[in-house]
């Protein structure tokens, strides 16, 4: 595919007209790329866990962000606080045909040096993944550190596994 350069996209906060644009871009994850690593009932759940008034009501306690180039938009992502010194990645998903460009790296370095700005505390980021098998190997690439969990997934023990990373330290 014909892509623009990373210096080309643009991070923005939501506005309440993208969330329905969140909600595609999870579902669709979910549907074309996460269905073979999870068991069937874990799919299902997982993907309708989230309604598009949850991404609004996610940015009023937290942040979420949109990626766009100058014609469309390309991903978003959300940073929630549950401690002062812990940020948690707590969704990112670009759409499907844009991955492997750069600009998830992108996103990564956007992140934190907007977390050393907005919340100087903050003294790591960490996030859960559920299908570590389609994008453990990002967050390893990005200098995370990974340990197998089960964690409460939409109020159910689900294997995963928690990936951190100190701040401070450049996405490189
Ligand atoms: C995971 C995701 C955000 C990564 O973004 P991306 O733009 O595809 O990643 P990048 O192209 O910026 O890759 C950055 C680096 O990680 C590496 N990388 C990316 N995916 C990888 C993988 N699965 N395994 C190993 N390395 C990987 C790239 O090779 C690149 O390395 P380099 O910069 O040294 O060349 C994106 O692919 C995505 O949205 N996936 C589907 C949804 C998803 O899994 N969301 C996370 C839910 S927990």
């Amino acid at each position: 595919m014909d892509s623009p350069p990373c210096d080309q996209i643009r991070i923005r906060p939501l506005q309440p007209a993208d969330a329905r644009f969140c909600w595609t871009t999870r579902r669709r994850a979910f549907d074309e790329l996460f269905r073979p690593e999870l068991p069937v009932e874990i799919w299902s759940m997982g993907r309708a866990a989230l309604q598009t008034e949850d991404f609004t009501a996610i940015a009023r306690s937290g942040a979420v962000f949109i990626v766009e180039d100058a014609r469309n938009r390309l991903g978003f992502f959300a940073l929630t606080r549950p401690a002062p010194r812990q940020v948690e990645l707590y969704l990112i998903y670009l759409v499907p045909e844009q991955s492997g460009r750069g600009i998830g790296r992108a996103c990564l370095t956007f992140m934190e040096e907007w977390i050393r700005r907005h919340w100087p505390e903050a003294e790591t980021l960490f996030l859960y993944t559920i299908v570590p098998g389609v994008n453990g190997g990002f967050y390893r690439r990005l200098g995370f550190t990974g340990q197998p969990v089960v964690m409460d997934y939409h109020g159910r023990p689900v294997p995963a596994v928690r990936f951190e990373k100190p701040l401070g330290r450049s996405a490189d």
